[in-house]
């Protein structure tokens, strides 16, 4: 009796090998091949191109990617470029995606500007009680990998990128949040942003 389960359970454990790579319900291989449009400005990689306003999207959460292409999609979020790339994608293909770039691994950045860093190392640890501005490390995280699905990873993304989203958030231009990023920078001052988006380029 005893060895009959087991033989169940070995064999239970092949059935899982074999089982097609999916991650958060999307499958790799697929994404993979929807992401060659991708690749000249997310890298084929995922770690991004020439320009710093192109994000990394390497090593982010899934079904935070399959959100963003969502709302790019159906107007949630607002970019001229983006939205034309999700025009054509499917629910499955941005699933697909999602899995796609979250099998890949970031190359963590560098901070350029140590004191900058610095003053940005405290707000994302401390946040600024004064101006009511929440720690950062409460919902990104000790290294800044985010708590999935909800909070994204931050860690290792262009400084650059990072400040245009949190301008964006602050300005109300970007408001794909509930709510929780648009209230948080709309309390931060222009250098704070600044600060924090350059110590999150260095931190992993
Ligand atoms: C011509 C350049 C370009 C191409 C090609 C492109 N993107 Fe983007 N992508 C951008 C830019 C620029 C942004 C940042 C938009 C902003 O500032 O809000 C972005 C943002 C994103 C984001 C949001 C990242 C985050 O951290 O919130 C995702 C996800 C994404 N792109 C996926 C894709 C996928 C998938 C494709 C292919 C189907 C694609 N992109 C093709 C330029 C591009
Ligand atoms: C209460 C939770 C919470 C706190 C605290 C928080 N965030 Fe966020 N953050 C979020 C959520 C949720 C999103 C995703 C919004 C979405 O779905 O588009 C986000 C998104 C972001 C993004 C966009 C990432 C991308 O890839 O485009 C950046 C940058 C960011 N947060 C930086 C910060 C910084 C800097 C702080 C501290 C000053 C901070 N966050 C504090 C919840 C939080």
């Amino acid at each position: 009796m005893k060895s009959i389960l087991s033989v169940a359970v070995v064999a239970g454990s092949w059935l899982l090998l074999i089982a097609p790579v999916q991650a958060a319900g999307g499958n790799v291989a697929a994404g993979q091949a929807k992401a060659a449009v991708c690749a000249g400005c997310h890298g084929a990689d995922g770690n991004g191109g020439a320009d710093p306003l192109w994000p990394k999207l390497a090593g982010q959460d899934a079904d935070y990617i399959t959100k963003q292409l969502a709302d790019f999609k159906e107007g949630r979020r607002k970019d001229p470029i983006m939205a034309g790339m999700v025009a054509n994608l499917s629910k499955t293909d941005m699933k697909n995606l999602g899995a796609f770039y979250a099998s890949l691994k970031v190359k963590s950045g560098a901070a350029r500007d140590a004191p900058l860093a610095k003053l940005g190392e405290k707000i994302y640890r401390g946040g600024n009680a004064k101006m009511g501005v929440s720690a950062c490390i409460s919902c990104h995280g000790p290294t800044g990998h985010g708590i999935p699905p909800r909070f994204p990873k931050v860690s290792g993304q262009h400084a650059a990128y990072t400040k245009k989203q949190l301008l964006a958030f602050k300005a109300g231009t970007r408001a794909n949040d509930g709510d929780i990023m648009t209230r948080i920078a709309f309390r931060m001052a222009e250098q704070e942003i600044k600060a924090v988006s350059e110590y999150m380029a260095g931190l992993h």
